[in-house]
């Protein structure tokens, strides 16, 4: 438990709720119709609503989650929790601002259009910072283990991605920029894949590498088949993405032959990466396998579904065809399942530090996991996951009404998921297994 407890990091929990707002609120708008597959991908709601989903929803979660894990990974302090609370309110405000700027482009309203770059530079401000104040901890550290270097490698994805974003955006709202930068857009599926991939999948392989032996008592050293799933993710994202903006000014043969090479690194990582992990729950110590990481057993699953249905795509010269399905799974399967289902043991551990770890020894103290009543989750997970599967496989093909049946399953689930951390943080359970007499250290008195 070292890797969560060695300071509360004072903005995580606050990010954890914004992030869920946000959500909660792309959903709604997948719900009211305004997106794909009721529209077309690139229109004003579905851009909308992607990057609340990237942005508000997995962002904020990542950064959250890493301003809490960096600190004890390298035994060094953030650069400073100040710094935690700029980023928090330059990626909300940033992401409010470029919502609305898509809509207003959608619209025809040029002005307001300019709220696109604006929240963009607000979220690239924000990313910033927020690198500079993990990386630095992650660079001092000598010799850095295995998560933290691929979540360095993630860090250099993050900064490309919203780089290219924050052009696109200039392209979009600046007219007199427009003839200089409009050629970049034709590398949206690189800005994507920087993102998806080399960012949020890389760094979501690293966390896991540290939480899920910690939490199941495996052997942490992953050896020669960690080290290459983050050599082969780092060469063939850096590959496919560097290739493929390349091909936007040159239709050079060697350059797709390079994209390709990088797609075939990313796949054998992504098979090597799933095979280590089974072999994690294989080789634990610990007998009974935690909710939570049941629940990621099906987002390591989407993983692979996502991924194999990318190659299938590509080989068969589709890959434009599947792409919104594949990401949609990428997003709420892999992503948004793995974020969902390592959220019901954080806010526990994170309640519990803030409230009762300063109590230990004076009293009643319960446990992390008398936080949480396991068996209330399962439906929740299940019927999440569930949705999000039947949900891509409308979306395959082409019916939103049968697409948006399944987001208000996601939403539901999503909705139970929260009442649960809610009931976590407030010591819900915990006080109904201790009755009467562990009233006062249940109550939310001693944050931290
Ligand atoms: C982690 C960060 C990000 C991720 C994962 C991401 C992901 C994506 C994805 C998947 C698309 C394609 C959506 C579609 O076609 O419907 C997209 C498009 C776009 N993104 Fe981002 N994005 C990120 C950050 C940003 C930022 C900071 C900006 C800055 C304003 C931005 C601006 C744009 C724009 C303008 C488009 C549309 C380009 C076009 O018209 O083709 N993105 N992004």
């Amino acid at each position: 438990m070292a890797v969560l407890s060695n300071r509360l990091s004072r903005w995580t929990l606050p990010m954890f709720t914004c992030a869920l707002v946000n959500f909660l609120a792309a959903q709604g708008l997948i719900l009211a119709g305004l997106t794909w597959p009721a529209e077309s991908i690139s229109t004003s709601g579905t851009l909308a609503a992607v990057h609340l989903l990237v942005i508000g929803w997995l962002l904020l979660l990542v950064l959250g989650a890493l301003f809490q894990f960096v600190p004890v990974i390298t035994s060094r302090p953030l650069v400073s929790q100040s710094m935690a609370l700029v980023t928090l309110i330059a990626l909300e405000t940033g992401m409010v601002g470029m919502v609305g700027g898509f809509f207003s482009i959608g619209a025809g309203y040029p002005t307001l259009a300019m709220a696109l770059p604006l929240g963009g530079l607000a979220v690239c401000l924000g990313v910033l910072i927020a690198c500079w104040n993990i990386g630095v901890p992650l660079i001092r550290s000598r010799p850095l283990p295995l998560p933290g270097r691929m979540i360095l490698t993630g860090l250099a994805f993050l900064i490309l991605t919203v780089t290219l974003g924050f052009s696109f955006a200039l392209t979009l709202a600046v007219p007199v920029l427009a003839p200089y930068l409009a050629p970049l857009l034709a590398g949206v599926g690189d800005h994507a894949l920087a993102g998806l991939g080399g960012w949020f999948t890389l760094t979501a392989m690293g966390v896991s590498y540290k939480l899920l032996p910690m939490f199941m008592l495996a052997p942490e050293e992953r050896g020669i088949a960690g080290d290459s799933v983050h050599i082969l993710g780092t060469v063939g994202f850096a590959l496919a993405v560097g290739a493929g903006l390349a091909r936007v000014w040159s239709a050079a043969g060697p350059l797709r032959t390079a994209e390709l090479v990088g797609y075939a690194a990313v796949a054998i990582a992504v098979v090597l990466y799933l095979w280590d992990v089974a072999k994690i729950y294989r080789t634990r110590k610990r007998t009974v396998v935690e909710a939570h990481n049941r629940a990621a057993i099906a987002a390591f699953a989407f993983l692979g579904l996502g991924s194999a249905l990318a190659i299938g795509f590509l080989m068969t010269g589709h890959l434009s065809v599947g792409a919104p399905a594949i990401v949609f799974l990428i997003v709420f399967g892999w992503l948004g399942g793995l974020g969902l289902t390592q959220l019901y043991k954080i806010v526990p551990f994170l309640t519990w530090l803030s409230r009762y770890g300063s109590s230990l020894g004076r009293g009643h103290v319960p446990r992390v996991q008398d936080l949480v009543l396991e068996r209330r989750s399962y439906p929740w997970f299940a019927l999440y996951f569930l949705g999000v599967l039947v949900g891509a496989l409308f979306g395959l093909l082409g019916s939103p009404r049968g697409f948006r049946a399944c987001i208000a399953l996601v939403t539901l689930a999503t909705v139970g998921l929260v009442i649960e951390y809610w009931r976590a943080w407030r010591g819900h359970y915990a006080h109904l297994r201790h009755g009467e007499s562990a009233t006062p250290p249940f109550l939310p008195t001693q944050r931290g």
